[in-house]
């Protein structure tokens, strides 16, 4: 035995892909995928998303079936976003009982059951004209208490049709309070809150914008979204949330706020959730398509590393992929 040779050797655990699988601290479970799909009314077939190669806006009957396939691969979880044929200033399709998103989520409560959990994300963007997340005063500024009433309202619509988790995602001051009041109020004790409590005002929205068709009219969402800048506000963030009733909290997006996944997984003691958001997707894509990255390593890596960071349950256009162990 000599000494300049190294008694601890942490390779002897990485030899062979067996003694790896053995160690691994970290593992993707499809239970914890959550799918988020578009739904868009008057299309008689599905529209490819352009800058998010994969994804589509569904009619309701591509939707049923993409989501079945979600749920038969294992998939936890899928949340839901409409898409309009009109818009208008307090986006009255948001709450419309026969509104897209409505009739959407009454089809997938019939067709999946307990197969997996439907959620519904709960915000005015995607229905209102200018393509804010709020109700504008006269002024063009978003009106918090006046917009806390359309959440409300908007919670009771998606909970009526059948969503099991509501996940407002617009950053008003009190929404988790003001939906959590609506939803018991209307008889839905049991319906979910899962708060987008830390929500960053970030350019990887970008694609969503598109396959959303929500993109701001004027100006950005930086009055209401977090700034980059700041990480002890987003603690603040959610323990408000908490306070006001949310089951669950949400950090988004997940790929450049791992420090903050992995402080707010410290601080509370509800599930943590991360949004993989589109334009992570976008940018793993797009370089894939030029060959200039490894697309299956690239993408099991950003999700066992959003996991690694503390997520509970992450949120990924890629889920049903994943869950089929196609990557
Ligand atoms: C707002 C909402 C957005 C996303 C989810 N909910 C857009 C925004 O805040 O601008 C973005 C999701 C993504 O980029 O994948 N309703």
């Amino acid at each position: 035995m000599s000494a300049q040779f190294p008694v601890a050797r942490p390779r002897r655990l990485r030899r062979t892909p067996a003694l790896r699988a053995l160690v691994a601290e970290t593992r993707l479970d499809p239970a914890g995928l959550v799918l988020p799909m578009f739904v868009k009314e008057g299309i008689a077939a599905p529209l490819p998303v352009a800058s998010m190669p994969g994804v589509v806006q569904h009619t309701r009957d591509s939707l049923r079936k993409a989501a079945h396939e979600a749920a038969e691969a294992g998939v936890g979880g899928i949340i839901l976003f409409g898409v309009p044929e009109v818009k208008d200033g307090v986006g009255s399709g948001a709450d419309d009982p026969d509104g897209i998103v409505q009739l959407a989520l009454r089809d997938l409560a019939s067709d999946l059951g307990d197969a997996a959990v439907i959620m519904a994300d709960l915000c005015l963007d995607e229905y209102t004209d200018h393509g804010h997340c709020g109700v504008l005063t006269a002024s063009g500024e978003i009106d918090n208490d006046v917009t806390l009433e359309r959440y409300a309202s908007i919670a009771e619509a998606q909970a009526d049709a059948g969503a099991a988790v509501v996940a407002p995602s617009g950053m008003m001051d009190g929404q988790v309070a003001a939906i959590r009041a609506a939803l018991d109020g209307a008889g839905h004790k049991d319906v979910a809150i899962l708060g987008y409590s830390a929500k960053y005002a970030s350019a990887y929205y970008g694609p969503f914008r598109e396959a959303a068709e929500c993109a701001p009219q004027f100006g950005d969402r930086s009055a209401y979204q977090q700034d980059p800048a700041n990480a002890d506000e987003a603690l603040r963030e959610v323990f408000l949330d908490l306070d006001e009733g949310a089951d669950m909290v949400m950090v988004k997006p997940a790929g450049a706020y791992l420090d903050i996944i992995r402080r707010v997984r410290d601080a509370v003691d509800v599930p943590v959730v991360a949004y993989q958001v589109s334009g992570e997707y976008a940018m793993i894509e797009a370089a894939a398509e030029k060959g200039w990255i490894d697309r299956d390593r690239a993408i099991t890596e950003s999700l066992l590393s959003i996991r690694r960071a503390g997520a509970d349950i992450t949120l990924t256009y890629w889920a049903t992929e994943v869950a089929r162990g196609l990557v």
